[in-house]
């Protein structure tokens, strides 16, 4: 590992740059760091052909090993130009119909995307057990009864901040928002916290799942199940790591 600035105590950010060259990203930070996977294996013949069942079987997995949020997930969406964005949300069900279900704010950046193009990736990690899933498919809002009783059941103070918060819209500062978490906790002193319309959930149909398991020498198991219609079954292909 290389170091720049002359004295390796001083903090990371209060180091000037005296080079013409911007540093390496890898220099300070130890980008270098090499970790062999030798967790665990995914062969096809423990690999149900519901990929359903390996999700659950993973998720619980994550949990047991005590991966922090080990229900949350990445979901990548993109505008109408094809932007794409992406952010941890929490899965909150996997329900009957097969479908992902996480909560938040419709009118956020999210909801505003998902409204013009309802296609989404999601990506579980779970870097301690050296494993990932990815899913591919199409999110639609969950009904009103379903985002009812997920938001009563939400503390309190959550439901008066999913009022107070107008997510993804600029603030002028922390005190704006406090002030709007007063004004809220005064607005429902004594009542029921109702669910915002604008707050509600969303359920991911995938399409496309794929279970990642890191093994060593960079010589990964990669099993990817796709939703075939027409035999109205899951495909499943091993791919190159
Ligand atoms: C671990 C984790 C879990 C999160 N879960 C949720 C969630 O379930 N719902 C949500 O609206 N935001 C959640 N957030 C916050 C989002 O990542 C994001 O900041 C917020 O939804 C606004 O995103 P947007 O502006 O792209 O719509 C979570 C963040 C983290 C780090």
């Amino acid at each position: 590992m290389t170091t720049h600035g002359s004295d390796p105590a001083e903090p990371l950010y209060a180091r000037e740059v005296t080079t013409q060259q911007p540093p390496s990203a890898d220099a300070d930070v130890g980008l270098e760091h090499r970790v062999d996977y030798d967790r665990g294996v995914l062969l096809e013949v423990d690999a149900p052909a519901d990929p359903y069942l390996l999700l659950q079987r993973w998720l619980s997995d994550a949990e047991e090993a005590g991966e922090a949020e080990f229900n949350s997930m990445a979901l990548a969406t993109a505008d109408a130009t094809g932007r794409p964005s992406v952010r941890n949300v929490l899965l909150r069900g996997l329900d009957e119909g097969g479908r992902l279900e996480f909560f938040t704010n419709q009118d956020s950046r999210k909801g505003i995307e998902l409204a013009v193009n309802d296609r989404v990736a999601l990506l579980f990690s779970w870097l301690g057990i050296r494993r990932q899933v990815r899913v591919e498919g199409v999110a639609a809002r969950l009904s009103d009864a379903l985002s009812d009783a997920y938001f009563a059941s939400r503390p309190r103070e959550s439901r008066i901040g999913a009022w107070a918060s107008e997510q993804s819209s600029v603030l002028a500062d922390r005190a704006e928002l406090d002030a709007r978490v007063v004004e809220m906790t005064d607005r429902f002193v004594g009542a029921e916290v109702p669910r915002p319309p604008n707050w509600g959930g969303y359920g991911v149909t995938p399409d496309v799942f794929e279970f990642w398991q890191g093994r060593p020498s960079r010589l990964h198991d990669r099993l990817r199940y796709r939703r075939d219609s027409a035999v109205d079954r899951w495909v499943r292909d091993r791919l190159a790591p």
